[in-house]
């Protein structure tokens, strides 16, 4: 690879990847292509944490990839594959987990939701999901990870944990940025917008847009989004409902908070819904095309992934054979 610094971000199969994976990690992953090396994957070995349907999991995990392949996210140097196919990720997650403490854990927020939610099976990977993400970052000594809002205090632990490392045993891991892009950092439900939009959470099918979603109910769905009593649209605490459509519409077009406010002086919400649809719409509909071709040609998603397990795992092992060797662990007799 380059010497441009490293950007590194992982996205789980663990269903059709929704309009807040699109515009606060897939996006801005496009955006910064030029800028740096880029290391993408799926993360399938996080997606075990809740159980799955394995042969469902295996089309979600196809799926995925050929949502990246046809945002062009393998173009150049960079790197996709899946997290299970470089063991490097599970080796470091034990080792880190080893560097971590109970009691940081039981604050992530992400376990305290995901526990609420599935309490009949709290197992031990939910609770050490944020040691292995840690180690998918830590692997590849990346520089920045682009997420959305949600995942900004899974990267805080990373960066406690990383330090925590080099203060034992010296420079070990990078400690790495956030970057959470301004728009699109945390799309709300459009029928519940006072929570993210989560494609485990799509009881009400309205709720969310799913990018396997046709064009048309993508359009039905935002004229369906719930706004607010009066008819100004304005983003305003009181306003989840246009306040997340605003920002939807924002991301979507690259117009700030402020012109899109004045775009719509006087517009009622109908044709503020209708004018959001079609842009989010236009903005899907190649990628839509793309991905629909890339899925019928499961031999170059292969090809792409094993090739990129490969050069992923090349920098992988480097990273552990360093780790292993400062925490003393004896080199395997060959
Ligand atoms: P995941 O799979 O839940 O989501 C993938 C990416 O999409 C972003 N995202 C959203 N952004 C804005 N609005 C929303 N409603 C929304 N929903 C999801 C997430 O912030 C994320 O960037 N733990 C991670 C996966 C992971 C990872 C990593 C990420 C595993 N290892 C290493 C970065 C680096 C997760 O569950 O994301």
């Amino acid at each position: 690879m380059s010497d441009k610094k490293t950007i590194l971000s992982l996205m789980q199969p663990s269903g059709d990847a929704t309009l807040g994976n699109y515009l606060g990690a897939l996006k801005n992953w496009q955006k910064l292509e030029d800028e740096f090396n880029c290391i993408y994957a799926i993360a399938d070995l996080h997606t075990l944490t809740v159980r799955q349907d394995p042969a469902q999991l295996r089309k979600n995990s196809m799926q995925v990839l050929a949502l990246f392949l046809a945002m062009g996210l393998n173009k150049g140097d960079n790197i996709v594959f899946a997290q299970s196919h470089v063991s490097a990720h599970a080796e470091l997650g034990w080792v880190l987990d080893c560097f971590t403490y109970t009691g940081e854990l039981s604050r992530m927020t992400q376990f305290k939701d995901k526990s609420a939610r599935h309490a009949d099976n709290i197992n031990a990977g939910l609770f050490t999901y944020p040691c292995l993400m840690a180690a998918d970052i830590l692997l590849y000594q990346a520089d920045m990870v682009p997420v959305g809002e949600d995942q900004r205090q899974h990267l805080e632990i990373t960066r406690d944990i990383a330090e925590r490392f080099n203060n034992i045993y010296g420079d070990v891991f990078k400690v790495p940025e956030a970057y959470i892009g301004k728009a699109g950092a945390r799309v709300m439900g459009l029928q519940e917008p006072t929570r993210k939009m989560s494609k485990s959470e799509s009881a009400n099918a309205n709720n969310v847009i799913l990018l396997s979603d046709d064009l048309n109910q993508i359009a039905n769905k935002i004229k369906r989004a719930v706004t607010d009593s009066d008819s100004v649209v304005k983003a305003s605490p009181d306003k989840p409902g246009i306040t997340n459509l605003l920002s939807i519409y924002c991301a979507v077009t690259g117009k700030t908070l402020e012109e899109a406010e004045g775009e719509f002086v006087g517009v009622g919400y109908g044709a503020f819904k209708a004018a959001v649809a079609e842009a989010v719409v236009e903005e899907l509909r190649p990628v839509k095309e793309e991905y629909e071709r890339i899925l019928k040609d499961k031999a170059y998603i292969n090809s792409v992934i094993k090739d990129g397990a490969e050069r992923a795992g090349r920098i992988a092992y480097r990273t552990l054979g360093k780790v292993y060797k400062k925490v003393g662990l004896i080199p395997p007799v060959r």
